[in-house]
């Protein structure tokens, strides 16, 4: 089968099922092929060259099969590869996620504003070079989050562990910061776990923004769809059935 009216959109695993929502809300009529790359997660605890590579090959399967474009749903693979990925496919559109460090910026100058990420996202120059534009403009405090995605793929979200993680990462900020940007597109699946942590703070995410992206760039080339009923794929680089149970659930929570 061509997948020739669908967008293709991938990440390490379940995190691009949030990206995946706001598509959904901003184009209810799109048919989607979602891959999820299990086998090679976690990205972010790569070096830079291999999450380049891997994230090539998936932009190339998803391209082998026809979809008319690529949506990258994942910050890791974003900032490591979008660059390569649109060179290799010049004349396709190919979307990858913003992290909203601006908006955060503009909602709460001078304040304290925790920037949460994979390791290979925080250390990715392209990254820095986002921060060090803004810095000045706010205190941007960088929070490593290994683990955290691994734990979030064990498709168990009440798992205590994770609270214990964050408060570990977090905890030091209890009442001293009121915003947060979540730097990886996993991180929204344990948003209330954060707020119950942090208290009264403003979240700020890219994926409303990347869907808003894609739906102009649809639109610009004439590629939106209009159909009846869109049909959502999901696929998984593992193969198991329970993995892809587990993204279409996340979907519709
Ligand atoms: N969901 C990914 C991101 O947005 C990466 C998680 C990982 O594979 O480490 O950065």
């Amino acid at each position: 089968m061509m997948y020739s009216d669908y967008v293709g959109i991938f990440d390490s695993g379940v995190g691009g099922v949030s990206v995946l929502r706001e598509i959904v809300k901003v184009l209810p009529r799109e048919n989607i092929l979602y891959f999820g790359d299990a086998k090679n997660a976690p990205y972010g605890d790569r070096p830079q060259e291999e999450i380049a590579q891997i994230s090539l090959a998936n932009a190339d399967y998803l391209f082998n099969k026809g979809v008319k474009a690529l949506v990258i749903a994942c910050n890791t693979a974003t900032s490591s590869a979008a660059d390569i990925i649109r060179k290799k496919y010049p004349d396709k559109i190919v979307i990858g996620i913003e992290p909203a460090i601006k908006p955060a910026v503009e909602e709460h100058p001078g304040e304290n504003i925790l920037v949460m990420a994979t390791t290979g996202t925080l250390k990715l120059g392209k990254f820095q070079q986002r921060m060090n534009e803004l810095r000045d403009q706010a205190n941007l405090i960088s929070i490593p989050c290994p683990g955290l995605m691994d734990l979030i793929e064990q498709e168990d979200l009440q798992n205590p562990e994770i609270m214990d993680l964050l408060e570990k990462y977090i905890g030091e900020y209890r009442g001293q910061t009121r915003a947060v940007v979540m730097g990886c597109t996993h991180y929204p699946f344990v948003e209330p776990q954060i707020r119950s942590i942090l208290g009264d703070i403003d979240v700020y995410n890219g994926a409303s923004g990347e869907a808003r992206e894609l739906a102009h760039q649809l639109e610009e080339r004439g590629l939106l769809s209009a159909s009846e009923n869109p049909d959502i794929i999901f696929e998984s680089s593992d193969g198991r059935t329970e993995t892809t149970d587990f993204y279409r659930r996340m979907l519709n929570i």
